[in-house]
């Protein structure tokens, strides 16, 4: 397989961007496709059958763009499609998600420790994260809160004000969460409110935000696989199923920087 192929990154729509830019600062000799399924989003409160159906589609457009991997970028379609895809995918390309290297981090610095987890219905709901935790460490204690409001405030521009300091609160005092050592941030959504949920812990635990994490990993896995691109071989491309005019805005926010969204529709 050539080194030089993309590698492509898919999510419901602009949260996985916040992976993508980790990846963009930690591996600038790769070129990344970047698909974002916003005509479909949210993913976090759909059926896993219906999140499938989405992510096999997605595929076939990674596919056809020639990346030699493909990571899926949002939690949600992790835990409810990530053994589909692979299967799906076979020995076209690579696949990763951003729970395994998560779990395999929480599992070796926590040991022993009550580990907190918020996230989508859909990735809370599926205990994918305690079933994997739980297999590396039966001795971790492990505690799960679904908080959908987290990912529409943050998408209506909702953070680093009143209402989501209100929000955050609530969700966090829930007595669920109460005495957790560290806790995942299990939504790629979610680094956009890490620092008011650092405020809220006031440093007193470590808040686990997955995109630097699963970068490390994927540069780890690229190298060990001999799949590490020379040189950048051509642009990045940012596809989007569905585009509204305040996306570009959203985009450069979750990206950190300005995107060139290009419209690509799944279904006709
Ligand atoms: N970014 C998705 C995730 O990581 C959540 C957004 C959605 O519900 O579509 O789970």
């Amino acid at each position: 397989m050539s080194k030089q192929r993309p590698i492509g990154i898919f999510d419901s729509g602009l949260g996985g961007l916040t992976v993508a830019n980790a990846v963009y600062r930690k591996l600038s000799k790769e070129q990344l496709i970047y698909f974002g399924d916003s005509a479909h989003l949210p993913y976090g409160d759909k059926s896993a059958a219906t999140i499938q159906a989405y992510s096999v589609k997605i595929c076939d457009v990674l596919l056809q763009k020639g990346c030699k991997l493909i990571l899926i970028a949002c939690n949600s379609a992790s835990a409810a499609a990530f053994e589909l895809v692979k299967a799906y995918v076979g020995s076209k390309a690579k696949v990763l998600n951003v729970i395994d290297p998560v779990v395999n981090y929480v599992a070796d610095k926590y040991t022993g420790k009550h580990v907190g987890l918020i996230g989508t219905k859909q990735t809370v709901g599926s205990g994918v994260y305690e079933y994997q935790l739980k297999l590396k460490d039966p001795t971790i204690r492990f505690s799960a809160l679904a908080t959908p409001l987290l990912v529409p405030m943050i998408e209506e521009g909702f953070h680093n004000n009143n209402i989501s300091e209100a929000i955050i609160e609530q969700y966090l005092s829930d007595p669920i969460l109460q005495g957790i050592d560290t806790l995942i941030l299990g939504c790629t959504h979610y680094p956009l409110i890490k620092d008011e949920i650092n405020n809220y812990y006031q440093g007193k635990i470590e808040v686990i935000d997955s995109s630097v994490i699963v970068a490390e990993a994927l540069e780890k896995y690229l190298e060990e696989e001999g799949l590490s691109a020379e040189n950048l071989a051509a642009d990045h491309e940012f596809l989007v199923s569905d585009i509204t005019p305040s996306f570009e805005k959203a985009a450069e926010l979750f990206f950190g920087r300005k995107v060139p969204l290009q419209k690509h529709i799944l279904w006709e």
